[in-house]
């Protein structure tokens, strides 16, 4: 099925992002100084991008995970149902654990994700997202860091999609629909 037609507008730039990402690991740096070994768990697949670049400014000794969690579909609306398609591949007991997530919406994802994480004990736990849609929220969850607090629009680029598309734009961007005056 073709999506509606829609173009796509810059909102944060390149260059935003870059800049915004590097004071992120600073402050991350600074909360996780004398881990031994830091387990990023990015949540699969919008974190992707944000993830590499991200662990590329973290001064820690790092391990990288992943975890896929149902989300959308292909559709704009949020599916409370939350599964896990994909587990980690490694135990996170006892150790130092930054959940990377790439927008924070309802909240649903995120809280089922940390819920499950939370139950193998780790022992210190962090959430790192890029997007924060708190206007959206049906549940009470926060990051302990966030890139970009950010109005309702559905957003693509930098690892996020719309429907599969447009995750490798190096920006981010709103959709906006053309068939609709
Ligand atoms: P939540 O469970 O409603 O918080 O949804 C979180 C997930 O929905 C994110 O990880 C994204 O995969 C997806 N999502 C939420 N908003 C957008 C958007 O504006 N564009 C693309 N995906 C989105």
């Amino acid at each position: 099925m073709q999506p509606r037609p829609y173009v796509i507008d810059q909102m944060i730039s390149a260059k935003s992002i870059a800049a915004r990402i590097e004071a992120l690991a600073t402050q991350i740096r600074d909360h996780f100084h004398g881990t031994d070994k830091l387990v990023v768990v990015g949540l699969l697949r919008g974190s992707f991008v944000f993830i590499a670049d991200l662990v590329r400014e973290l001064d820690l000794p790092v391990e990288v995970d992943f975890l896929e969690a149902s989300s959308y579909g292909d559709a704009t609306h949020s599916s409370r149902e939350v599964r896990i398609l994909k587990d980690l591949r490694g135990e996170i007991a006892g150790r130092d654990v930054l959940v990377v997530e790439d927008i924070v919406d309802t909240g649903h994802t995120l809280t089922h994700v940390l819920h499950l994480l939370q139950s193998r004990n780790p022992a210190r736990m962090e959430v790192c997202v890029l997007l924060d849609k708190p206007t959206r929220r049906e549940v009470e969850v926060s990051a302990t860091w966030t890139g970009f607090t950010i109005p309702d629009e559905f957003v693509v680029g930098y690892g996020i999609d719309f429907a599969q598309r447009n995750r490798n734009l190096p920006y981010i961007g709103k959709v906006r629909f053309t068939d609709t005056p």
